[in-house]
C-alpha cells in the first residue's frame, strides 16, 4: 500500500516546550538509580557476577543485518533512514527481572538492537561511537505515566529480588492465572505480568515497542520491531511449555535459528496529534487509527548459534544497550527517556567494574564470536 495514503495527516514538528519536567524529576531519578543499584548489588552478592539491574537474563544473542526500505517518502527518510543503507546489527532478547530466574517465572520480554556504523551528529555522551541502539519491550505503552509512578513498581521488583525461587515459581503461576482472568474481563495488569504473570509463549513471536518516543528528524516517533517472516509470525502467541526447563526460552530460540532465518520490520509511528499522542505520559498507547506504524527498515538474521557462553561474555558482559547511544536526529524525549540515560550508565558501570570487563561501543562486529 502507498505509504502516503496511510499517513493522512502531517506529523507534528518537535518543539522543546513539549518536554516538561516535574519539579522533583532529579530526586525521582536519584531514587530510581539507587533502587536499581540495590538490585545489582543483591544479585552480585549472590552470584559473584554483575548483571543488568533489570533485563539480566538473555535468551537470544543474534547477529543480523538492517537495511533501509527503498524509496521512503521524505517525511519518513529521516535520521539514519535518510538514505539507502545497510548495517550489521546485534540483537539481545531478554526478560525483565534483575535476577536470573527459571523461565517458568514468566515475565515481559525485551529486545535491544545495536546498529553499527551509523553516521551523523552524535548524542551527548555518545560522541565517540558509531552505534544507534533501539531498546524495546513487548507491549505498546509503559507501565506508568512517568518515572515517579514507575518507582513504586520498581521498588516492588527490588523487594522480590533474591527471594526463594520456589516461591517465585508458585507466585508466577498464580499471577498468570489472575492475569488471564483480568484479560478475559477485558483488562491487563502490567504489574502482575512484571511479577511473573506473563503468558508462557514463544519469545520469537513477540512484537516489540519503544513505548516512549524519540526524535525522528524534525518529528517525534515511537518505534516497533515486528516479525514478518512466516516462520516467526506463526510463533505469535504460540504457547511454550517451559516447566522443568529453566532455560526453555533460550533453548527455543537456539532451536529455531539452527536451521531457520528470521526477518523483522522496524516500524515507526509518527506523532500527528499531541493530545492523543503525548510526549510526557508514557502510559498512553498512541492510536494506530490516527497514525499507523510504518516500515522504514528490515532486519534479517541468518541461521546461527543464537546463544552461547562466549557470545554471552561478549554481549551480556561486554556491551550495553541504551536509547542514548545514537545520533542527535533520534534523541530520546520525555521524562522516562531523560531518566534512563543515567540509569543505564550506572548499571553498565556497575557491571564493568565488578566483572573487570570493559564495556565499549563496538565499531565493527569482527570480534563477535560466530
Ligand atoms: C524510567 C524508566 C526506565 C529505567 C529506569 C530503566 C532502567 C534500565 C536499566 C538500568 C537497564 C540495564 C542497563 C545495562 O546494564 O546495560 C535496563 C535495560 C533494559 N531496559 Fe530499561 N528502563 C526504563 C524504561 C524502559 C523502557 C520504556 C523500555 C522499553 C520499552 C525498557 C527496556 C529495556 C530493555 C529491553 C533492557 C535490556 C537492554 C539490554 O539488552 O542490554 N526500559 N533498563
Amino acid at each position: 500500500m502507498n505509504v502516503i495514503t496511510r499517513l493522512p495527516v502531517l506529523p507534528v514538528s518537535y518543539d522543546p516546550s513539549f518536554e516538561v519536567a516535574d519539579e522533583d524529576e532529579a530526586e525521582t531519578r536519584d531514587e530510581l538509580v539507587k533502587t536499581l543499584r540495590s538490585i545489582s548489588e543483591t544479585t552480585f552478592k549472590d552470584s559473584g557476577h554483575a548483571t543488568r539491574s533489570v533485563h539480566a537474563k538473555s535468551h537470544g544473542l543474534l547477529r543480523a543485518e538492517l537495511r533501509v526500505v527503498d524509496d521512503l517518502p521524505p517525511v519518513l527518510a529521516q535520521g539514519m533512514f535518510a538514505k539507502p543503507g545497510s548495517w550489521p546489527v546485534v540483537m539481545r532478547l531478554s526478560t525483565v527481572p534483575g535476577d536470573i530466574l527459571d523461565d517458568s517465572v514468566s515475565t515481559p520480554r525485551g529486545l535491544a538492537i545495536k546498529v553499527i556504523g551509523v553516521e551523523g551528529e552524535r548524542l551527548q555522551g555518545s560522541e565517540n561511537a558509531v552505534t544507534q541502539d533501539f531498546v524495546l519491550v513487548n507491549g505498546p505503552a509503559f507501565s506508568a505515566p512517568g518515572a515517579k509512578k514507575f518507582l513504586t513498581v520498581l521498588k516492588l521488583l527490588a523487594f522480590t529480588t533474591d527471594k526463594a525461587p520456589g516461591l517465585k515459581k508458585a507466585l508466577s503461576a498464580i499471577f498468570r492465572g489472575t492475569e488471564r482472568a483480568i484479560e478475559t474481563l477485558g483488562g491487563k495488569s502490567e504489574t502482575l505480568k512484571a511479577l511473573g504473570g506473563h503468558p508462557e509463549t514463544h519469545i520469537l513471536g513477540e512484537t516489540f515497542f519503544s513505548q516512549v518516543p524519540i526524535l525522528f528528524g524534525p518529528y517525534m516517533a515511537k518505534v516497533s520491531i515486528a516479525p514478518i517472516s512466516a516462520e516467526l509470525m506463526q510463533l505469535a502467541n504460540a504457547s511454550l511449555d517451559v516447566n522443568g526447563r529453566p532455560n526453555g526460552l533460550r533453548e527455543a530460540v537456539v532451536n529455531f535459528f539452527t536451521a531457520t532465518a528470521g526477518e523483522w520490520e522496524l516500524r515507526i509511528q509518527l506523532c500527528t496529534d499531541l493530545h492523543t499522542m503525548p510526549v510526557e505520559d508514557a502510559s498512553v498507547v498512541w492510536p494506530e487509527e490516527q497514525s499507523p506504524y510504518i516500515a522504514v527498515a528490515r532486519i534479517t538474521a541468518k541461521p546461527q548459534l543464537a546463544w552461547s557462553e562466549t557470545r554471552a561474555r561478549a554481549i551480556d558482559d561486554g556491551m550495553s544497550f541504551s536509547p542514548w547511544h545514537g545520533i542527535a536526529a533520534h534523541r530520546p524525549i520525555g521524562s522516562v527517556m531523560r531518566i534512563r540515560k543515567v540509569a543505564y550508565e550506572m548499571s553498565a558501570n556497575f557491571r564493568a567494574m565488578h566483572n573487570s570487563h570493559r564495556i565499549e561501543e563496538p565499531r565493527d562486529l569482527n570480534d563477535l564470536p560466530a
